[in-house]
């Protein structure tokens, strides 16, 4: 229904698609695969006519359509959820999907709202999105965000869909949710691409999947029968390391602690402690009071509270994010890096060391010694893997795996005793999670540092965790302790933190 036939697409100094051949059938879920900066997203961004590629074609029912733009595309019924999220905050939801349709809702000149708005409802509630459909697109969680680009989808009533990493923010629930309306299109007919880094979640959906390496075409295998591993094996050549990693120094000594954190409307007295040299997880499902909670900690806070906060036994009073750095050596890696995490502008240098300029200015004369972040910037992106043809890159120009490894080198660099990291690996390819793991890791096991890891991967978050809260309803509904001497088994835990959610 879909081919693509030898399309080449270049940019400077990258060949991010080269000589690319590939066919994808209707009432198929097709899986796209590849490592960071494989070239996926380009693939994809070539088919729907946001991208023109240099050579070769787009073949839609055996008919050329190559197209101009990406409206061209929407006419001949494709529809995409983008990796990134392109919204208009100050809109409502219900504006936000029925953008390009809008007209439909036009009676003598006038915009029939009532109209608009309940049947963007329909939508919501398909994608399991409990929001007014006219709820402002601003202030939403990423998740919140990716759903409303589902149902967005979903409502252009396309033929063939495209989805980029469409359930990187979701639950385990939501993306279930998601997989029955998927799996449901399929049934009708329609042809899906699907691209994600969670490779259970391709083996349990997908019919077929195709691998890209470093923008060529690999193969393309049935997903009946393969195992993760085969598909890690196809995806970078080697196999990837999930087993225990061992037994951390964790001291007595509290480093941060919540004392009666309230917020309007959210937290009620809450506590937590984190003690030096440890890894506590928070897990959670979306909306639990997480990132919230982290973010009321560091000053950020959205809504007015109160409670104390003590940094190594000491009332700290944290007003900003610059203050948790500057003053408490705290640091905090955003979930949300295009918002919050980077300056997509400015050069992948300059990113690393944004974090570190209070830093590298002290030693050499209130200036940036470009020397100096040269050498933090190189030593980063080899240490993280980030491809990149060079460190004067825009961060912009990055694939989306690759901008989150800029946004944690970032705070690596920072040197901070207390990292509060957020959804770590999103949208990172399965090699470079190792990678992450290991870095998380040793800055807990060979540094001392202590770390909150917020995460709604559960096997990263057993993993790594030495310690779990489980929130719900902005209140910790639990703590599963006993982790340091490896006591249970991660179905164990799973089992134990599946009680403390249920519903
Ligand atoms: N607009 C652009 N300008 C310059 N380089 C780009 C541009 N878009 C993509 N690239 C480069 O092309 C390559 C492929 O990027 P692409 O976004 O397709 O990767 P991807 O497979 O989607 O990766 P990820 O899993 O990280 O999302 C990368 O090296 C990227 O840096
Ligand atoms: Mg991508």
């Amino acid at each position: 229904m879909l081919e693509i036939r030898n399309v080449t697409k270049t940019f400077p100094g990258v060949k991010a698609l080269d000589q690319v051949s590939l066919s994808f059938g209707d009432g198929e879920i097709h899986a796209l695969l590849g490592e960071n900066g494989a070239g996926k997203s380009t693939l994809i961004k070539v088919i729907c006519g946001m991208y023109q590629p240099d050579s070769g074609e787009v073949l839609i029912n055996g008919e050329r359509a190559n197209f101009k733009c990406f409206s061209d595309s929407i006419k001949k019924g494709i529809s995409i959820v983008a990796q990134e999220i392109q919204a208009i905050p100050n809109a409502s939801i219900a504006e936000n999907i029925m953008l390009d349709k809008m007209s439909n809702y036009l009676k003598f000149g006038v915009i029939q709202w009532d109209r608009l708005y309940e049947e963007t409802q329909k939508y919501l509630s398909m994608v399991g999105l409990n929001l007014s459909s006219k709820t402002r697109m601003l202030g939403l969680s990423t998740a919140q965000k990716q759903l409303t680009q589902i149902a967005k989808a979903l409502a252009s009533n396309a033929s063939i869909l495209l989805l980029d990493e469409p359930t990187s923010a979701l639950t385990l629930k939501e993306a279930d949710n998601l997989f029955t309306i998927l799996r449901k299109l399929r049934d009708q007919g329609k042809g899906i691409i699907f691209v994600s880094h969670k490779l259970e979640e391709v083996l349990r959906l997908c019919d077929r999947l195709s691998v890209l390496r470093d923008g060529k075409y690999v193969g393309t295998r049935k997903c009946e029968g393969l195992t993760k591993q085969d598909v890690v094996t196809l995806m970078i050549g080697r196999e990837t390391n999930e087993e225990y990693m061992g037994f951390l120094d964790i001291q007595n000594e509290t480093v941060l602690e919540g004392r009666n954190i309230c917020q309007t409307d959210r937290f009620e007295n809450l506590n937590f402690q984190l003690h030096k040299g440890e890894i506590l997880g928070f897990y959670g499902l979306i909306g639990s009071g997480r990132t919230e909670l982290a973010k009321f900690i560091l000053g950020e806070g959205d809504k007015p509270g109160s409670g104390e906060v003590y940094v190594k036994g000491k009332r700290a009073k944290i007003n900003s994010m610059a203050d948790a750095l500057n003053q408490y050596r705290i640091g905090y890696v955003s979930e949300n890096r295009k918002e919050e995490g980077l300056i997509l502008s400015q050069t992948v240098a300059n990113n690393i060391v944004t974090a570190t300029w209070n830093q590298i200015c002290k030693t050499a004369f209130k200036i940036v010694n470009p020397q100096t972040e040269k050498q933090i910037a190189e030593e980063m992106v080899r240490k993280l893997d980030i491809k990149t043809p060079s460190l004067r890159q825009l961060t912009v120009n990055l694939s989306g795996g690759n901008q989150q490894k800029v946004c944690f080198a970032k705070w690596i660099a920072a040197n901070c005793d207390i990292l509060i990291i957020d959804e770590p690996t999103i949208g990172v390819d399965v090699g470079a999670k190792d990678s992450i793991h290991k870095l998380i890791w040793d800055f807990a096991k060979k540094e001392g540092k202590s770390i909150i890891l917020i995460s709604s991967d559960m096997p990263e978050l057993i993993k790594l965790s030495r310690r779990i809260l489980v929130f719900r309803e902005f209140r910790i509904a639990g703590e599963i302790g006993g982790l340091n001497d490896h006591e249970f088994s991660a179905a164990e835990v799973t089992a134990e933190i599946g009680k403390y959610i249920a519903e």
